[in-house]
């Protein structure tokens, strides 16, 4: 079966999660879910990234070591993925043996090869992101941090340096014949653009202080007076967490996702590693820009964070389904930021979700239950009436679905769900055009629900049956396009329907969706089939309430 290996950044663990993290975090879960309908064999990977300096000096202004400080954030992450329900196969924290033992394993072969080596450093160190800045970029920035405005430092020190120059006409090879290893396509002329530069090598390595107390990170094989650099121990997390023998079948990634901040160590860095310990590089790496807070830039000092309380609320009040679908359609996967704001989301979650398939959902769960006693009606073999070829279902509906699964592989989550969200809005304007509720009063009362022999057209009772089926299998094949992102609100669905595919499925054949939203194929509505009226799958958020805090 085909495999798809599908990354997160690992997050530092001194911060407390936001909606930044979370936003990529859901985008990789629902991406995962799209491969996972496609029948692949997936690996979602998340985590923390721990040897940062600033976690000894925070734990150690709380009284508590650094690993205990470590393990108290690393619990917030783990809960906030929970809260989004965050189906990853697996959780890095850089602080364990197994990614430990690897990094030093990487480092040793790439020594071995003469790909690091020690010489002397003179760059600028930002502090607040315990990186160096080259001459060029520091310049750019006005000599302060680019992202925390604070001053750098000129500093030199004795390093283990990567050879990162060797690799430059390699790298450049490899943008140029892969269009998708580096997205979206901004991001890749972004690159291309720096590239032009010659590569300087790039430090690994870190002295360790005579200041530096307890030890934290990964000492340098055979030299404690060198740590590894915290950035190089972090990359190397995508690959010691499947360098193990039942896992080694995943790599190389099909995407590592992570926004604007951190290209740079992925789309160079990063591929310049692989390379040189010649592991194949991975299909993508996707950067997506930011999500601002009701226009601001969210920060400390601002205290505008969506922290996981207003996570926790938007759950409560709306479900967690609800925020999820906000991420994935209206996040910052472009090359512009986002706006998180309250009233965009109520506006996306009316429309697109309770108006959208809540609304279309128990109308048609409704109708079946009062015209045809809540059992799926038999189509008597249409697939669209006779005045209404437009409405073809089963190629209308096939159509939405290649659709999708070719955006999904292209990285493309909300583009992917439109496709879903249009085929309710085409089974609204069936509704509206054949008006079924109308067709109904035509039917003289005390007649079975349908007619003995085939489809009559001139029977009101068996165009009400086809219309009927049509929405509801219809429905079915948009439920299937959207679950990647509304995956408990789709599987409620699916139960009051009884056409739960995982019900159905062996999920270890490798059925795909493109099987399972066959138009009258194994998985379609049945006729006969219970199909229960059910509860509401959203309910309609009223605009005017405050946001929830
Ligand atoms: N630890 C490094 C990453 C190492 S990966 C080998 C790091 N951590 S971080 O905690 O700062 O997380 C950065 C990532 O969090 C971004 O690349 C992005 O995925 C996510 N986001 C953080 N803030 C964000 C927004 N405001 N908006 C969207 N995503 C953001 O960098």
């Amino acid at each position: 079966m085909a495999r798809a290996y599908i990354t997160t950044p690992i997050y530092y663990v001194n911060d407390r999660p936001h909606i930044g993290h979370c936003f990529t975090t859901t985008i990789a879960d629902a991406l995962a879910r799209f491969q996972r309908l496609f029948g692949r064999n997936v690996f979602l990977l998340t985590g923390t990234d721990e040897h940062a300096d600033k976690v000894v000096s925070t734990a150690r202004e709380h009284g508590m070591t650094a690993l205990q400080w470590a393990d108290r954030n690393a619990a917030a992450f783990q809960e906030a993925f929970a809260a989004l329900n965050i189906s990853n196969d697996d959780f890095i924290r850089t602080s364990q043996s197994r990614h430990k033992e690897k990094v030093v394993e990487y480092i040793r072969r790439l020594q071995s090869h003469g790909d690091v080596y020690k010489g002397d450093y003179t760059g600028w160190w930002d502090a607040s992101q315990e990186e160096y800045l080259t001459e060029t970029v520091a310049k750019e920035a006005g000599y302060v941090s680019p992202v925390s405005g604070k001053p750098l430092v000129k500093r030199t020190e004795q390093n283990y340096f990567f050879r990162l120059s060797a690799y430059q006409q390699r790298l450049l090879k490899h943008i140029d014949q892969n269009p998708d290893f580096i997205l979206p396509e901004s991001r890749r002329n972004e690159v291309l653009g720096r590239l032009r530069e010659d590569l300087q090598d790039v430090p690994v390595s870190r002295a360790v202080g005579a200041s530096d107390g307890e030890p934290w990170g990964i000492l340098m094989p055979d030299d404690p007076g060198h740590r590894i650099y915290v950035w190089i121990d972090a990359l190397f997390n995508y690959l010691s967490v499947v360098d193990t023998e039942k896992r080694r079948n995943y790599w190389p990634p099909a995407v590592h996702l992570l926004a604007k901040d951190i290209l740079w160590f992925h789309a160079v860095i990063w591929p310049c590693m692989l390379m040189a310990l010649g592991e194949p590089l991975p299909r993508t790496v996707y950067a997506h820009a930011y999500f601002v807070r009701d226009g601001r830039k969210m920060s400390k000092s601002l205290g505008n964070f969506v922290d996981l309380d207003v996570i926790r609320a938007y759950n409560a009040r709306y479900g967690r389904d609800a925020l999820r679908w906000f991420l994935c359609t209206c996040g910052p996967m472009g090359s512009a930021d986002a706006d998180f704001a309250h009233g965009k989301f109520v506006e996306v979650y009316n429309a697109e979700l309770a108006n959208g398939i809540g609304n279309a959902a128990s109308r048609v769960g409704n109708m079946i239950e009062k015209y045809f006693g809540g059992t799926a009606p038999d189509p008597k073999g249409q697939v669209a009436l006779h005045a209404m070829p437009e409405f073809g279902w089963p190629e209308v509906t096939a159509t939405a679905v290649r659709n999708a699964i070719s955006r999904a592989d292209q990285w493309d989550l909300a583009g992917a769900l439109r496709e879903g969200v249009e085929l309710v809005r085409r089974v609204d304007a069936y509704i509206n055009a054949t008006e079924p509720f109308k067709l109904a009063k035509k039917i003289p009362p005390g007649q079975p629900p349908q007619s003995d022999g085939p489809f009559n057209n001139d029977d009101p009772r068996d165009r009400l049956a086809a219309i009927l089926y049509h929405c509801a299998e219809a429905l079915r094949i948009a439920s299937l396009i959207l679950s990647p992102a509304v995956p408990d609100t789709m599987g409620r669905l699916w139960k009051a329907w009884n056409c739960d595919p995982a019900a159905s499925v062996d999920a270890v054949n490798g059925q795909t969706l493109a099987h399972m939203s066959q138009w009258g194929g194994h998985h379609s509505i049945k006729p006969g089939q219970k199909i229960a009226k059910g509860e509401p799958l959203f309910m309609r958020a009223d605009p005017a309430e405050p946001p929830p805090a």
